[in-house]
């Protein structure tokens, strides 16, 4: 749609300022960006012809909500569409010692921190929940495979990161979830998985289209 436009919400204003430079950077016009929260988004009724959430449905803490304020700012006719991973069903090989460790332990600050991330088989039930009849919504699964050694490199690198140093990293050790000498152990696991040349890895995402 080379004439539409774009509103990009993000809860963290931090985020929000790499989006917009990389918006600036790729000389792209069309986009404006707001601080928000998508269980009360501050836009009116009937406002956007595709609300689309990636990602995101999984870490809120009344997913439900949030689907309620996607329909009622898109236009009759329009479309809500979501798309969140599913962490239970998330698979590797070779395994490597450390890597369970990191799955039971993501899952479980996840919850702590009030988010569901499991979100993508549960989608098309929040979605029935927030009103939209059943024959409005269309529900689906894809996976993303990290198989080759930049995927590899690129996936493995980003969790260790991630594991150490962020907003779940903080909330793991402060919530009495993992130590620091934990967390860096499931650092290194990453990195021995994704160094591993056999190495490969699945997830699947649940996604529904809701129509208006
Ligand atoms: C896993 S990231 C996904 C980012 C992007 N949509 C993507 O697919 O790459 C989840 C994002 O949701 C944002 N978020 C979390 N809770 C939110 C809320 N209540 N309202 C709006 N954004 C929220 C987080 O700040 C984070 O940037």
């Amino acid at each position: 749609m080379p004439d539409g436009h774009v509103t990009g919400l993000e809860h963290a204003p931090a985020v929000l300022e790499q989006a917009r430079a990389t918006a600036a950077a790729r000389g792209v016009e069309n986009i404006r960006f707001a601080v928000g929260d998508v269980h009360a988004l501050d836009f009116p009724d009937d406002t956007f012809c595709v609300t689309h959430a990636h990602q995101v449905l999984q870490h809120v803490g009344d997913p439900v909500q949030a689907l309620r304020e996607m329909r009622r700012v898109t236009k009759p006719g329009g479309i809500v569409a979501v798309r969140d991973s599913d962490y239970a069903t998330m698979t590797w090989y070779p395994e490597v010692e450390g890597m369970d460790g990191w799955l039971d332990l993501y899952r479980r600050v996840a919850r702590a921190n009030g988010g569901e991330p499991d979100a993508g088989r549960r989608l098309h039930a929040w979605a029935r929940q927030a009103g939209f009849p059943p024959e409005s919504i269309t529900a689906s699964a894809s996976t993303w495979c990290y198989r080759t050694p930049e995927e590899r490199v690129w996936w493995s690198e980003l969790w260790a990161d991630r594991t150490v140093a962020s907003s779940y990293a903080r909330l793991a050790v402060d919530g009495g979830h993992a130590t620091t000498e934990e967390l860096s152990r499931i650092a290194a696991a990453w990195r021995e998985w994704g160094a591993q040349e056999d190495g490969w890895f699945a997830m699947l995402h649940g996604e529904v289209l809701c129509r208006v």
